[in-house]
């Protein structure tokens, strides 16, 4: 059973100055409701109780956004605008809050080492909250879930992108499991890789409709722990980085990565206009706009 959910949330957000310099990025709301809660939702309907945060300087705000505010509560109690907090008082009796401070940026592979201490030695769910998700039937989280109960190895969320895109993701190579349309045992991976990297030369010639599509990782994981140990050796990558990209290849070696194609339709809010666009949908769905 998957218990406990890391959230790695200590990025910068430069994409997003200078609206993330004293707010962090996974705080922006998308309508009314901050990133990082949609994820904590998406955790909870999954059955995860657990939420491990890594966070950094300036992210104090996420710590008491899951805390009761006994002075906005007490002066909102028995007016018509009470129920404005209910969402985020449910979440916060539904859920545990453990927090740890990465105090280098050093990319996402070490943040999720950093979170080490609060998972233990246990299966864990991640969820980079900047990838938001609209699904119709079951949160992307709760889809891993279900494929990690069958195969009890790490699996990583992926969809389908063009050519022009490649360079802004974790690209994944894998076969097909039998029988399936979805479900792939990963065999290779490549961290935001050039396109010479992927084609062959003859390829380059082709048009862009014809040109071979790719698996890109998305910004959900099942996680085995032994992640822990690999990652612990690992030599920072591009950037000086430590890539979970690295770490997930050589668990995918051993057979030991699925990748899942998810249901449903993602909007990277990292970027400005993903974010733009979440938003938009989401207005229009709840006839806001
Ligand atoms: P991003 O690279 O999208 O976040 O990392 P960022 O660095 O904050 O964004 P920009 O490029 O500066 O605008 C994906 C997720 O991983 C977390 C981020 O907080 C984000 O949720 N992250 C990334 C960490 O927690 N630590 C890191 O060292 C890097």
């Amino acid at each position: 059973m998957i218990k406990k959910c890391l959230f790695p949330a200590a990025g910068y957000g430069t994409r997003f100055l200078p609206a993330t310099k004293a707010v962090p990025k996974e705080m922006l709301p998308i309508l009314t409701k901050p990133l990082l809660q949609y994820g904590v939702e998406e955790a909870l309907s999954a059955n995860i109780n657990n939420m491990a945060i890594v966070t950094g300087r300036g992210k104090r705000s996420i710590e008491d956004h899951f805390d009761n505010s006994l002075e906005l509560e007490s002066q909102l109690s028995g007016t018509s605008k009470e129920y404005y907090l209910d969402e985020i008082k449910e979440v916060i009796e539904r859920a545990t809050f453990t927090y740890v401070r990465q105090h280098k940026m050093l990319g996402l592979g070490h943040a999720i080492l950093t979170g080490e201490p609060l998972i233990g030695n246990e299966p864990f769910a991640v969820i980079l909250a900047d990838d938001f998700f609209d699904c119709s039937g079951d949160g992307v989280i709760s889809q891993l879930v279900k494929i990690y109960e069958k195969y009890q190895c790490s699996v990583i969320a992926i969809e389908e992108i063009d050519s022009t895109q490649v360079e802004r993701y974790g690209i994944v190579t894998g076969d097909l499991i039998d029988g399936s349309d979805d479900t792939y045992s990963v065999t290779s991976m490549l961290e935001k890789p050039k396109l010479h990297d992927l084609i062959k030369p003859e390829e380059y010639e082709l048009s862009s409709d014809d040109m071979p599509r790719f698996m890109a990782i998305a910004g959900r994981y099942i996680l085995t722990p032994d992640i822990f140990s690999i990652l612990k050796k690992i030599n920072p990558g591009k950037h000086g980085e430590i890539q979970i990209t690295d770490a997930l290849k050589i668990q995918a070696r051993a057979g030991k990565v699925i990748a899942f194609k998810y249901k449903g339709n993602r909007f990277d809010c990292g970027s400005i206009e993903g974010y733009v666009k979440a938003t938009i949908s989401l207005a229009k769905k709840r006839n806001i706009i």
